[in-house]
């Protein structure tokens, strides 16, 4: 099989060299120096592209200390040659930060003797060609971007743009591992939802099978850690500490992927317009997202507990709150913390959900995928 290097990557002295102290050399039982943790033998080898960033970077935090994957290495287009433990202590994962060399990870006859997955923590637009040259190779992928999460083309064009590889689209599966783990766990590609849609989606669910939306309105906030890494004056602390803000209302990228996923679940297929409003709050981690719902016809309470828990009952990672969710309440954890609550002055059907972004949001729900996709308990290395 050939495969090619990531577009735009350069290769020699930064590269990933053969023999050298790099990580993707294949480890064994009990190989992690000074983690004190060990992988059984024979577990799949994944990588982390895009480890210098929020997500990849507590996406390698968990697979290190996963008992069922090898972390084989990770790659970033900065800090090349330092420790990932040097750029986040707290996660604690002593490997050396590469550059991303797609064919010398994945060929057979070089030192790593290739890899099984991978996660793709980069941008949109970006995380594409890399996705593309990964699975050219047979390696299985979990994308943290939206570059595959929206089945239409039509739609992704709309909201982002020339997509890079349509191709994969029809391929890619939809990360919500409640709502889609049969499909997850024969896929090659995995689109991880976004923070908001992965929030909204488990909130909404429920009503959306019963075909029970008439009209939905989102309010969300989100820690600043979900802007990523790269400071900018929005996400300065002098901006964004003792602040609200509000950014991309009435057409943030994250709504059609919502109107998606709800529109299939509902048997009415209504073609849902949803109207959403993101803030950034002065937190690190943490998302609560509002939801608003005009029912199709009246419902009780005790309708709605029952729907919700018959629809999360059975779930590990969905938590059916008495009391308002609170994001403190999720804090580095994979639950989604959800309370359903009827208002007898309205008539409308009020969802609070609470998810830590970057893990439920995101990375510990990329692991969550890769526990389904490699035959694992779905909770390990989360719990
Ligand atoms: N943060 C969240 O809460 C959150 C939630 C859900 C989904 N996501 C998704 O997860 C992905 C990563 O988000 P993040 O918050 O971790 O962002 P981030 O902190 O900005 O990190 C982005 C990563 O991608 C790399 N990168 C940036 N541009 C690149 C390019 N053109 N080519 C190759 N690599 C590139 C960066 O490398 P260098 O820094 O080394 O240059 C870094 O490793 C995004 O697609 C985001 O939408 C994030």
């Amino acid at each position: 099989m050939s495969c090619v290097s990531e577009p735009g990557s350069t290769e020699g002295d930064h590269g990933i060299q053969p023999g050298s102290k790099q990580s993707f050399a294949k480890g064994g039982p009990g190989a992690r120096p000074g983690s004190g943790q060990s992988f059984a033998e024979g577990s799949p080898r994944v990588i982390v592209a895009g480890a210098t960033g929020f997500a990849g970077a507590l996406a390698a935090h968990l697979l290190w200390r996963h008992p069922g994957f090898e972390l084989a290495g990770v790659t970033g287009r900065s800090e090349v040659g330092r420790s990932l433990e040097e750029v986040y202590p707290r996660y604690r994962v002593p490997l050396t930060i590469e550059e991303l060399d797609i064919d010398r990870l994945t060929n057979e006859s070089e030192v790593g003797a290739g890899i099984d997955a991978a996660v793709v923590a980069y941008p949109h637009a970006a995380s594409a060609p890399v996705v593309a040259a990964l699975r050219a190779c047979g390696v299985r992928v979990c994308d943290l971007s939206a570059d595959f999460r929206l089945r239409e083309l039509a739609t992704y064009e709309q909201w982002y743009g020339t997509h890079p590889h349509p191709e994969l689209l029809a391929e890619a599966v939809y990360g919500l591992t409640e709502l889609h783990r049969e499909a997850i766990h024969d896929a090659g590609l995995v689109a991880t939802p976004g923070c908001y849609p992965t929030a909204s989606t488990l909130a909404l669910a429920p009503l959306a099978r019963a075909g029970l939306i008439a009209d939905l309105v989102i309010d969300a906030k989100q820690g600043l850690s979900g802007a990523g890494r790269a400071a900018t004056w929005q996400t300065h602390f002098s901006n964004g500490g003792e602040n609200i803000l509000p950014y991309n209302i009435v057409h943030h990228r994250h709504t059609p992927e919502i109107e998606e996923q709800l529109d299939e679940l509902d048997p009415t297929h209504p073609r849902l317009r949803v109207q959403f409003t993101p803030h950034l709050v002065p937190l690190d981690q943490g998302e609560l997202v509002d939801c608003y719902v005009t029912p199709t016809r009246p419902v009780t309470q005790d309708e709605l507990n029952a729907m919700y828990e018959g629809a999360y009952m059975a779930e590990r990672f969905v938590e059916l709150a008495p009391q308002p969710a609170e994001v403190r309440d999720v804090r580095e954890t994979n639950i989604c913390r959800l309370h359903v609550a009827l208002s007898e002055h309205t008539g409308k059907i009020v969802v609070l959900s609470a998810i830590d972004n970057l893990w439920k949001g995101t990375s510990s729900q990329a692991v969550q995928n890769l526990n389904v996709m490699f035959g694992l308990p779905e909770a390990e290395g989360l719990a």
